[in-house]
């Protein structure tokens, strides 16, 4: 009898990452990717027992989560659906996990972080989240550490990809719109592509695999940083000659002028030195990844 194939269970398959993941994960090996309507298997995770199920069939060497519930506001008023999906989800996965001897990769957020500061935040410092979001990602690392072994937890931000809405669109089709356009410039972080975050998530898989070690939480962005107000200012000189712009002036703002039910951190930098020493891996300055994604879609 032949060797099962090496496996991996995605969850999540269509968000941002999980259809990059679907891309980067196909040549390591089985892929069974599910979403929340997935039929095949359960792939929901408010359904707590089915998703146990899910992994006992599957039997997969390794697990990635890429679902959550990520939107940030709409946590604050349903934090108990934020803490089953961000949290009890990924507690279940981990059980499974252990009990198969798979590897868990899960994805969480520098939200788990206060925002104070001008320092990129390393792995080990204090984490004090400020809104439902980052509680409930941080109760999902702490439940997959103390489950799983294996486990890798690659905290990241301001993802954004080609696929879908993103803020570049956004700022985009405003600046056509209008002729001055308010960006906030006191949150400062560095935008990542889902394509770097799946990349790099099959280089860590392939790694732990063979090595079987390098278990826990790793900071995993582009290099670099800007504002949001950098950020948009960047797109927007991008698109100049290219789309017809309105727009004249972008003027920066604080957080304060755009009040949402979630606090944000301001300071949302991560020290991503632990990755790129442990794994031998190098990451491209931010700009790099969004100009790939604008030549896309310009
Ligand atoms: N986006 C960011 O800026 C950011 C920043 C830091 C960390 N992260 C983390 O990175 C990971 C990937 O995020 P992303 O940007 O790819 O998010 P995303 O595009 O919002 O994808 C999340 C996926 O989870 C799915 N989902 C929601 N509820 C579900 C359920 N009950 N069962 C199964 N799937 C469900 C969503 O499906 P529907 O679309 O059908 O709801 C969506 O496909 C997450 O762990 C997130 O917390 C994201």
């Amino acid at each position: 009898m032949s060797a099962a194939p090496f496996t991996i269970l995605l969850l999540g398959k269509n968000g941002q990452v999980g259809w990059e993941l679907q891309r980067s994960l196909a040549p390591l090996g089985r892929v069974v990717a599910l979403d929340r309507a997935s039929t095949a298997h359960c792939g929901d995770l408010s359904q707590l027992d089915a998703l146990a199920e899910t992994v006992r069939q599957v039997r997969p060497n390794v697990i990635v989560n890429a679902a959550a519930h990520t939107a940030v506001d709409k946590a604050e008023s349903e934090p108990e659906l934020a803490r089953t999906l961000n949290a009890l989800a990924p507690a279940v996965l981990a059980q499974e996990a252990q009990k198969l001897g798979a590897w868990l990769l899960h994805y969480s957020t520098d939200y788990v972080f206060d925002g104070s500061g001008d320092q990129p935040w390393r792995e080990d410092d204090a984490t004090g989240p400020l809104n439902t979001y980052g509680r409930t990602k941080l109760e999902g690392e702490q439940l997959i550490a103390q489950h799983c072994e294996r486990h890798l937890i690659l905290r990241t931000s301001w993802v954004y990809a080609a696929r879908g809405g993103n803020f570049a669109k956004t700022m985009l089709r405003l600046a056509q719109e209008r002729e001055r356009l308010t960006v906030i410039n006191d949150q400062i972080g560095a935008p990542t592509g889902a394509d770097l975050l799946a990349d790099v998530s099959a280089h860590l898989i392939r790694q732990v695999s063979r090595t079987d070690h390098s278990a826990g939480v790793y900071h995993l962005t582009a290099s670099g940083s800007t504002s949001w107000h950098g950020y948009a200012e960047h797109v927007i000189a991008a698109a100049r000659g290219k789309r017809p712009l309105s727009v004249t002036e972008i003027a920066p703002v604080p957080t304060s002028a755009f009040p949402t039910p979630a606090r944000r951190p301001a300071n949302s930098r991560l020290d991503t030195t632990r990755l790129q020493t442990t794994f031998g891996l190098t990451l491209p300055p931010w700009q790099q990844g969004v100009d790939r994604m604008l030549a896309e879609i310009l």
